[in-house]
């Protein structure tokens, strides 16, 4: 039976980033689950007996959660869902499927690379019909909703069975639990050329991935170990874990450290590769090498043309305006044109749906293509596999190859977490009011050349989207960003992205932080960072 509830509207029900993310006891609120989904359905039109696709990365509350969104979508009406077995599905494996089997869209319940657990983060996200993330214009129709909702309609059925595959039945809709992996691999074996890949590793290719007890891990032994044929014990931490193992599953050098290590010592592996919690970000480290996310983006796009997927190659790069300029260079060389979004992948739906870019990335962690519209932390490691089997040379060969070719964008990104939220907003809005008077100035030894509040044009629907982040442009043609992170649970996290273009390919073997020490120097400087927030220095430098 179909039930109608009264409720009274939440405060903050807004979607950040990346959807709405809280701490999980924010959710465990009765009702507010239901609100934001009744809020979410409420805000859509047409899905009348429609697919909706749903799963998560199997943090704690995702099969409650599943459960939930499960008989409402009945009492709304959608004829069926889909959802991953075990309540698992990655968020690009949700983008795929939402695509493949043309549903209306997907609910997805992950906080990405934020950490697990009772007191841990849970976020649920929309995707519309193309497979990305729900457009502002929805999410700002969701929070609109979620302010006046009065009532929610949900099924008093029995919880559907997770665990077993096949379809059954709440109310008139139809419920299919899917394999959470088939689709993903299939379209990933279309993508790259998994031959080549296995006789890399039949020829003794080392690798080892870390799934960060996160979602990736049935994924990647199914693939790497299973099709690619990797030695087994090649993906660790593969079981996926309600609380991550009580670690941040976020495929960075401070969280993904042991990685790290190995990829440095003298046990290295050839490719060392990781990613989060709902598996759409990567990292990708060679022996002695890592390789940061805005040289992966340029690299993959310089050689995308060598896996089967791409080899007419790409249309368009984009990435997001943080993100270091490497593949703008990329795009230079190749003739096509390079994009510059606001940091979000829901930015890039519209330039791959119309055929404007076909690789994008972010300094985040964050590479895709076309194939899907989330990041796809799988997809760039099979990707960056391809190119080595076909280059038959190591990453830091490749590498090092590809910043003599094109010059080496040094580059860095300090956050500041859990600053004081007030004094965060200070920050911002204190620069944002020296912005005009910033050219011109000396600072440090670097000369302002220009300083802006970067604003968004998106040359497919013309929507504007404004203040997403200062930048400081020096006349050497260094950089520096300032944002507030807009994922984050508690207080604000400042982040400082810092960035130098270096032609001389006999200063290519630097280490970062020494060659941008001064840039350094000035982005704690310029706004005053100690004084208003009281920190020293960064707490996570990437
Ligand atoms: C962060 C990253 C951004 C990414 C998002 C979702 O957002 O910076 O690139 O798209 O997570 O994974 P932020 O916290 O900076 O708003
Ligand atoms: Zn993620």
């Amino acid at each position: 039976m179909i039930r109608t509830v009264a409720t009274t509207p939440f405060d903050g029900q807004k979607p950040g980033t990346s959807g709405l993310r809280k701490k999980v006891p924010v959710f465990q609120q009765p009702h507010y689950v239901e609100n934001f989904v009744q809020s979410v359905f409420d805000s859509l039109e047409g899905f009348e007996g429609e697919t909706l696709v749903v799963g998560g990365d199997g943090r704690y509350f995702n099969r409650e959660t599943i459960q939930k969104v499960i008989k409402m979508a009945a009492a709304a009406g959608f004829g069926r869902v889909m959802v991953g077995r075990g309540g698992i599905l990655s968020t690009p494996a949700t983008s795929c499927v939402i695509r493949k089997h043309e549903a209306f869209g997907g609910i997805i319940l992950s906080a990405s690379h934020n950490p697990g657990g009772p007191d841990g983060d849970f976020g649920i996200k929309y995707n519309v019909g193309n497979g990305g993330p729900a457009p502002e214009h929805v999410t700002d129709a969701i929070f609109a909703r979620s302010k006046t909702i009065g009532e929610y309609r949900i099924s008093d059925a029995e919880d559907v069975d997770l665990d077993t595959p096949g379809i059954t039945r709440v109310e008139d809709m139809v419920v299919d639990v899917i394999d959470p992996v088939e689709d993903y691999a299939e379209l990933m074996g279309s993508l790259f050329d998994f031959g080549a890949i296995r006789d890399l590793f039949a020829g003794g290719f080392t690798m080892r991935f870390d799934a960060m007890s996160a979602v990736t891990g049935p994924y990647a032994k199914a693939i790497l170990e299973g099709e690619l044929g990797a030695a087994a014990g090649t993906v660790v931490h593969g079981e996926p874990l309600p609380d991550f193992g009580g670690h941040h599953p976020d495929p960075n050098l401070v969280h993904a450290k042991e990685l790290y290590d190995l990829l440095m010592s003298d046990k290295a592996p050839d490719l060392g590769a990781a990613s989060d919690g709902d598996g759409d970000r990567n990292l990708i480290i060679g022996r002695g090498l890592f390789v940061t996310p805005s040289d992966s983006l340029a690299l993959i796009a310089a050689n995308a043309h060598l896996a089967p997927g791409y080899k007419a190659g790409i249309a368009g790069i984009a990435r997001s305006m943080p993100t270091s300029g490497a593949a703008d260079r990329v795009a230079e060389k190749l003739g096509i044109k390079s994009y510059e979004t606001p940091t979000g992948w829901k930015f890039f739906g519209n330039l791959l749906d119309a055929g404007l870019a076909t690789v994008c990335g972010e300094e985040s962690a964050g590479t895709g293509s076309n194939h899907v519209r989330e990041k796809d932390g799988l997809w760039a490691v099979l990707m960056w596999l391809n190119i080595l089997a076909v280059r038959k040379q190591s990453v830091a060969q490749i590498v090092g190859e590809h910043w003599a070719t094109y010059g080496r964008n040094y580059y860095t990104r300090h956050d500041y977490e859990e600053v004081d939220s007030a004094a965060a907003d200070a920050l911002m809005a204190d620069l944002r009011g020296r912005l005009d008077g910033l050219a011109g100035q000396m600072i440090g030894g670097l000369t302002v050349e220009k300083a802006d509040d970067f604003a968004y044009h998106d040359p497919v629907d013309g929507s504007v989207t404004t203040k997403q982040g200062v930048r400081v442009f020096f006349t050497d043609g260094s950089r520096i960003v300032y944002r507030l992170s807009g994922t984050g649970t508690a207080g604000a996290t400042l982040r400082v992205y810092i960035e130098r273009f270096e032609p001389d390919a006999s200063r290519h073997a630097l280490e970062t932080q020494g060659a941008l020490a001064d840039l350094i120097a000035i982005s704690r400087s310029l706004p005053d960072i100690e004084g208003r927030t009281g920190r020293k220095a960064p707490d996570v430098i990437t």
